[in-house]
């Protein structure tokens, strides 16, 4: 039997992920397009962005925060481009963006005096093989394989080191602890529901002192300089950007801190990408057929939830059937306007992929799981 309750809004992509509870295109009636975003009020505007990130974060304050060029990865980029050289660097990977940063550093970069410290998709690496007299780069929230860090404190508070941490998928909706974490970046098109194109650089002390004192042996497009003759630019940190950044995007992020602000801060975003996991994963405790890719529950994401499909009937098929029942049952869920943009990531095993993050409403996760059990029984019906 078909359930007869939808999903008041069936979008669960990780990314761009889904607007606000009550969004819509009038939010951006106050952009100020056809503006200079160097004007006093295109830099006002920008400058509301830093200061609404900063104190929704908690972010001490002698650490700054930028908006850069391109997105999570322009900000990741930035980071590895004017950082790393001068130290050994540790590397973790455990699904397909650790990876991408360990292409970066090893092939792009050629920092010899690598080590990668890699996991395969639903399990965390060794982190106790982290030496934090070198520098260490890593992604919080595994988005491709649902695994997270469940805490900061293998990361050493005295560390010679940089930590440097991808957090786009995980910031916002999962706490962060600002004393072990001397970098982190992340994008707007993720936990708030903004746009992409935009990233976010935030910068503790030791690593503004690195980028100060030390000069990158690669060249550093004009996108990534982020100082001139051994002095950081602090205009960007007040959102004087590097270049034109998207007025309408900056409205749409305004929009997005403003509501998060309402549903109580960085605490409440939190309990709601938390109240998303929980009823999943008790759908799951139940499920005769679906069971999480994270093998220990307590590096299970709250944001990028990956299901893996696991009963004796999925199991007798062949590697390439697999894949492709999984296809279709992505496929009969979309096609029924129910969710879209559910399969996993193209590199990671053949699953589903739920955003749980805080814009998420769990009402919907619930309605959401009984087409779960209704399409995985069409597909093994074999009449999807
Ligand atoms: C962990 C992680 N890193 C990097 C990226 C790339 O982000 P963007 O496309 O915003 O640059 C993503 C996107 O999903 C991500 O999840």
């Amino acid at each position: 039997m078909k359930p007869n309750v939808r999903p008041a809004n069936p979008n669960f992509s990780s990314g761009p992920c889904t607007k606000r509870p009550g969004w819509s295109p009038a939010v951006l009636d106050n952009a100020l397009v056809g503006r200079s975003h160097r004007a006093a009020p295109g830099k006002a505007k920008l400058g509301e962005v830093i200061a609404r990130s900063r104190a929704l974060l908690g972010l001490p304050d002698d650490y700054r925060l930028a908006i850069v060029p391109a997105s999570d990865t322009g900000a990741m980029e930035i980071a590895l481009w004017n950082l790393l050289g001068p130290r050994g660097v540790d590397l973790l990977a455990w699904e397909s963006f650790g990876a991408d940063w360990v292409t970066d550093t090893v092939d792009q970069l050629r920092i010899h005096d690598s080590r990668i410290i890699s996991a395969d998709y639903g399990d965390l690496p060794d982190l106790g093989r982290v030496d934090f007299a070198r520098d260490v780069v890593f992604v919080w929230n595994g988005t491709t394989s649902g695994v997270r860090v469940p805490h900061g404190d293998w990361i050493a508070r005295e560390r010679a080191g940089l930590t440097i941490c991808d957090a786009t998928s995980a910031i916002f909706a999962m706490d962060l602890p600002w004393d072990r974490i001397d970098v982190a970046t992340y994008s707007w098109q993720k936990v708030l529901g903004g746009e992409g194109a935009h990233g976010m650089l935030v910068l503790s002390p030791r690593a503004v002192e690195r980028i100060e004192g030390h000069r990158p042996a690669w060249p550093l497009p004009k996108l990534f300089r982020l100082a001139k003759d051994g002095t950081v630019n602090a205009g960007v940190f007040r959102g004087e950007t590097l270049n034109t950044p998207s007025m309408l995007c900056v409205e749409d992020a305004l929009d997005s801190l403003v509501w998060a602000e309402s549903v109580g801060g960085l605490g409440g975003l939190i309990d709601r990408s938390e109240a998303n996991l929980a009823a999943i994963a008790a759908w799951v405790d139940g499920s005769a057929w679906a069971r999480f890719l994270a093998r220990d529950p307590a590096t299970r994401s709250c944001t990028s939830i990956c299901l893996s499909l696991d009963s004796p009937w999925f199991r007798g098929l062949a590697t390439d059937d697999q894949a492709a029942a999984v296809k279709r049952l992505v496929a009969l869920l979309d096609g029924e306007g129910v969710a879209h943009d559910i399969g996993a990531y193209r590199a990671a095993p053949p699953g589903l992929r739920i955003w749980g993050g805080s814009t998420v409403e769990t009402s919907d996760i619930k309605a959401l799981l009984p087409w779960l059990d209704w399409a995985y029984d069409r597909v093994v019906e074999g009449n999807p």
